[in-house]
């Protein structure tokens, strides 16, 4: 068996009436990267300060590479690297004294510093703004500081909350780029409320919403069960007239297919559906081949995207 990083047992927040957490377990492989993934106030920061020994949770434990953080919350917080959402920094002080004064704190001797400061600061793209102070930063050299300050002291595992969050799409890709690369040799833990953020950076993704546990799948897995169901297809003029009607009566004559319905034309003489099919298996392939033996016209076919609520909706409904 994998040695887990990180073990989460029946966490339970409550902030007064307020349930922010709710029986939430889950357990993260050394290595992984899991996108923990839950709309605004689903209960992602609690969780994560909970991992992080920055907040106690009301019932259960969180066991960070085999230590529990209740009993021991100093040495478990060595082995994490920690980008609190909205990341708080030190305006006042230059970027170069806030990353020695986290060292410190990090109880790396000062004759060790530079040594280890310096690929840090390459790594995270910051060399050329060591002498600025934090608050004359841009978002996004703010939050590649907040990166650098997280893995000072080289932990094995990174708890990261909404780390693009604010940031411009350039920006964005960026900080992705390095979350990819951190995670060739750390475990991490990525929060965010954008579906295409773990898509973008996770193995496996973990859903919460309001508190609770929805999901807990590998990336495939979770896409096909949110994406697998709908497919758009559009066909085109061709030589002659494109047939609605037929069209509609070939598609909905797939087994599967539950509905049909055609989208706004776009006034070119296209044609455009959208079908959705029970079960949770991939449909194309039996639309291709009615299409094919019925001769249609077919343009493009694709799943369609879902966004994050609609694969909540499928995930929370009639189960
Ligand atoms: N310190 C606190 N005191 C009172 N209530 C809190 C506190 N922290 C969080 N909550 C509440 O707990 C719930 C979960 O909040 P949390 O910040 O964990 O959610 P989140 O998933 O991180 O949301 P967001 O996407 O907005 O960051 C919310 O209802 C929030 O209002
Ligand atoms: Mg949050």
């Amino acid at each position: 068996m994998l040695r887990s990083m990180v073990e989460a047992r029946e966490l339970y927040k409550s902030f007064g009436e307020t349930q922010a957490v709710v029986g939430v377990s889950f357990s993260v492989p050394i290595g992984q990267i899991v996108g923990f993934l839950g709309p605004n106030g689903a209960g992602k920061t609690s969780t994560l300060r909970m991992l992080a020994g920055y907040l106690e949770p009301t019932k259960g434990q969180a066991i960070i590479d085999g230590v529990a953080v209740n009993d021991d919350p100093l040495l478990a917080r060595r082995k994490i690297g920690y980008l609190p959402e909205n990341c708080p920094l030190y305006d006042e002080m230059m970027v170069i004294d806030f990353l020695h004064f986290v060292a410190e704190l990090r109880m790396i001797p000062p004759s060790q510093q530079n040594e280890r400061l310096r690929p840090i600061c390459d790594r995270c793209g910051i060399s050329s703004v060591l002498g600025k102070d934090i608050g004359q930063l841009s978002k996004g050299y703010r939050q590649r500081v907040g990166f650098a300050q997280a893995i000072v002291g080289d932990p094995d595992l990174l708890l990261l909350d909404e780390p693009t969050s604010g940031l411009d799409p350039n920006q964005i890709l960026e900080i992705r780029a390095l979350i990819k690369e951190l995670g060739k040799e750390k475990t991490i833990i990525l929060s965010t409320h954008l579906l295409y953020e773990v898509q973008a950076s996770c193995d496996r993704v973990i859903i919460i919403s309001d508190g609770k546990l929805m999901a807990d799948d590998d990336l495939e897995t979770l896409m096909s069960r949110g994406t697998a169901s709908r497919v758009s297809l559009l066909f085109g003029p061709g030589d002659g007239e494109v047939d609605a009607t037929r069209i509609r009566e070939v598609l909905a004559s797939v087994p599967e297919i539950r509905n049909v319905t055609s989208r706004p034309s776009e006034g070119d003489g296209t044609l455009g559906f959208s079908v959705d099919a029970g079960g949770d298996g991939d449909s194309r392939p039996a639309l291709f081949q009615a299409v094919a033996q019925n001769g249609l016209p077919l343009l493009e076919m694709y799943r369609e995207q879902v966004s994050l609520e609609e694969t909540f909706r499928k995930l929370t409904q009639g189960t």
